[in-house]
């Protein structure tokens, strides 16, 4: 348990009674994008084509400042999150970023802060973070090929990098350490059990990503998506593995282990099996919009209240409201094969946080 006697915490807030959705699901996670831009250009996540030079990225005023960012998370808690995760963009681009996390580590009622980072500058900040009080780091790596990552980062090298970032965040204690890998038909697959190969018997856990429709810009086509069940099937092939005992509430992996003792590996099925059911994921934009879903189209502005000097208790009315409406489970409509309506277009990941 995190906690600070000095610092006001969910006890003291005007109202503790934790919010549940249409739905019935609790608010237990918040997604802190804390930085739109990145310096990666994953064709699935910042294509090119569209993050060009001349891409107008938020400005840093637009930004939540830390103190606006440790506001919103401390409300949040009163309403029943403990898990809070900082993503981007790339997170570690946000100068300062181990300050944010001292203020987080603060909040009473906070059990869990989590980092997801492409790695490339993690060993430079890993020990710092821990320090101040990060619990763990997911790295997204989709491929151990210098050439195939190279093009799955959009044109960019630094895998050395990342694996560097992987050991620091090991020996800062950052545990465990999660790898994160997209797999895309035909770009990456073939190279999905040598990564797993590289990590079995480590205490680092890889987990694959199925491909998603998330965002606007990068064309997905369901044929490009490479179900868990088939990669379960050739991991299997290769080393017997053996499910762990149930999911706990939320999360969002299915967690096997390595039958031979070296480890676990996960697949996140969002495409094939979603697991909107108890979804209990909110999402904070670097320019302070809340968003209840990662395929939402749009979020309630918290930046503007909290600059005009918006008291607790109306922004708690604002985040209460929004999460006791949510009606969201986007991923079970389309699997379903059901109109997914948007009339808006959807956000894009960088913005939102994956
Ligand atoms: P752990 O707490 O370590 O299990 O991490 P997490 O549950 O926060 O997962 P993480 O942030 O590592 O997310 C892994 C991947 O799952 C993301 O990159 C997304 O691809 C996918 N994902 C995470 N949250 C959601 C969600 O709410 N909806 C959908 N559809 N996919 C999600
Ligand atoms: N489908 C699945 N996962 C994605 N990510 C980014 N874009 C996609 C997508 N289209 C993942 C990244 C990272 C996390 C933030 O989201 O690999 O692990
Ligand atoms: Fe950057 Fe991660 Fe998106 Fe790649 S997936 S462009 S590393 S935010
Ligand atoms: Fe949650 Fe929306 Fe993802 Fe479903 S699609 S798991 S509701 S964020």
């Amino acid at each position: 348990m995190l906690g600070n006697p000095e610092k006001p915490g969910p006890a003291s807030l005007p109202d503790r009674a934790f919010t549940r959705d249409r739905l019935g699901r609790p608010m237990r996670d918040l997604r802190i994008s804390v930085m739109d831009r990145c310096n990666f250009r994953c064709p699935y996540c910042m294509p090119r084509e569209t993050f060009h030079e001349r891409y107008r990225f938020l400005k840093a005023s637009q930004r939540l400042s830390f103190e606006e960012i440790t506001r919103v998370a401390r409300l949040c808690v009163g309403l029943g999150v403990r898990k809070l995760r900082l993503t981007g963009g790339e997170p570690l681009l946000r100068s300062g970023l181990a300050e944010l996390v001292a203020e987080l580590s603060m909040i009473e009622g906070g059990e869990d802060i989590a980092l997801t980072t492409n790695g490339i500058l993690l060993a430079q900040h890993a020990a710092e973070l821990k320090g101040n009080g990060l619990h763990r780091v997911t790295v997204s790596l989709d491929t151990l090929d210098e050439a195939v990552f190279e093009r799955m980062s959009g044109g960019y090298g630094g895998l050395h990098q990342v694996l560097e970032g992987i050991t620091a965040a090991l020996e800062a204690g950052l545990s465990p350490v999660k790898v994160n890998a997209v797999v895309k038909r035909g770009v990456n697959d073939h190279t999905v059990l040598s990564l797993v190969e590289r990590f079995r018997g480590t205490p680092v856990i890889v987990r694959l990503i199925e491909y998603m429709d998330v965002g606007t810009r990068n064309s997905w086509k369901p044929e490009d998506v490479v179900p868990s069940a088939e990669l379960l099937r050739r991991v299997r092939e290769r080393w017997p593995l053996t499910p762990t005992a149930g999911r706990t509430q939320g999360e969002v992996a299915e967690r096997y282990v390595f039958d031979d003792g070296a480890g676990e590996i996960g697949f996140i099925s969002s495409v094939t099996a979603p697991f909107c059911g108890d979804c209990s994921r909110a999402r904070l934009s670097s320019d302070g919009a809340f968003y209840t879903c990662l395929f939402a189209s749009q979020g309630t502005d918290l930046r503007s209240p909290l600059r005009a000097g918006a008291s607790d208790n109306d922004l708690l009315a604002l985040l209460r409201g929004d999460w006791s409406r949510r009606v969201d489970r986007y991923s079970e409509l389309r699997d379903a094969g059901g109109v997914v309506e948007h009339p808006l277009p959807k956000v894009e990941m960088n913005y939102i946080g994956g």
